[in-house]
């Protein structure tokens, strides 16, 4: 089956599809993105994605390139094209094509593209043996709060862990707390029950799966606290884990090496992710 990418009005042949050399996403990551999960065909959260988009566009000032209802049509018309039940689309907006200069093009029309792919998700022995996190400075911008392609930091800190052999990076700021992983939302359950995770300001994204497992945990009259915590805090937690569009909830069970808990996924945070995925009719969270 040969792909298919949405570039700017047409759909392209995935290996030949392309912008321009001057398109300020690849000059300057002039540019906002989202990822959508697909499962059984079905687009997740995906209202919750498209209010995201349309802030991150909002605060650089960068036009949405159609309605959100013509967007929704190449969203689905993607995943159609490429025959995706389980997987993501990719959503990227950048200010368009106009020759290298700093401060922002008149009259320049954002470059929409849009891809599908199948995705098989976290491995079975990530759901229920858990991952290991390593920690390293968050070295990012000040508004990690817009999804935006500026991403070396998150590239860096998530190679930094994968030669480590560690699932993710939890990125701490200079004050000590942990704000976030590379590509994932960051959280513990205290020896006290209590579920923390990093408030959502400027220094995070507020995750779209984050928002799920905070109205999950509501439902289950958990004690939530969205304050920051420290590395300290976390490797003497009862409980910790991630959450993301492709990971869901995946339990962290070793931070720098050392064993959060009795180093096996904790029982809030199963339930945590079994009461997230219940939300879509989903028993597990399988990409199909
Ligand atoms: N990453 N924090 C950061 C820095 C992220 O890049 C992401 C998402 C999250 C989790 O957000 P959500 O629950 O909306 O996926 C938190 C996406 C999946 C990515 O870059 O591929």
């Amino acid at each position: 089956m040969s792909r298919v990418a949405y570039v700017n009005g047409r759909y392209e042949l995935y290996g030949e599809a392309g912008v321009h050399i001057d398109d300020r996403g690849y000059q300057f990551a002039d540019a906002v993105y989202e990822v959508i999960a697909v499962i059984g065909g079905r687009l997740l959260d995906e209202e919750p994605h498209l209010d995201r988009l349309e802030r991150s566009l909002r605060e650089l000032a960068i036009a949405m390139p159609m309605t959100r209802e013509a967007l929704k049509v190449v969203l689905r018309e993607t995943i159609r094209q490429n025959r995706v039940r389980g997987g993501i689309v990719y959503i990227q907006i950048s200010r368009g094509v106009a020759p290298r200069d700093h401060g922002f093009p008149k009259d320049t029309a954002p470059s929409l593209v849009v891809t599908a792919r199948r995705i098989k998700g976290a491995s079975a022995a990530a759901v229920n043996d858990g991952v290991g996190v390593i920690t390293v400075p968050d070295i990012r911008w000040s508004r990690a709060d817009i999804k935006s392609t500026s991403l070396l930091p998150n590239v860096l800190a998530k190679q930094t862990a994968r030669d480590a052999k560690a699932f993710e990076a939890w990125q701490v700021d200079e004050n000590g707390f942990v704000t976030e992983g590379s590509s994932t939302n960051a959280w513990i359950v205290t020896k006290d029950g209590e579920l923390v995770t990093h408030p959502a300001d400027r220094s995070i994204l507020n995750g779209i799966t984050r928002l799920g497992v905070l109205a999950a945990a509501k439902r289950q009259g958990l004690k939530i606290v969205e304050r920051p915590f420290t590395v300290e805090d976390a490797k003497n937690a009862k409980e910790a884990f991630l959450s993301s569009t492709t990971s869901h909830v995946l339990a962290v069970v070793s931070i720098d090496g050392k064993a959060v808990g009795n180093g096996h996924p904790g029982e809030t945070t199963m339930k945590l992710r079994q009461a997230y995925l219940a939300n879509f009719g989903l028993a597990g969270g399988e990409f199909r």
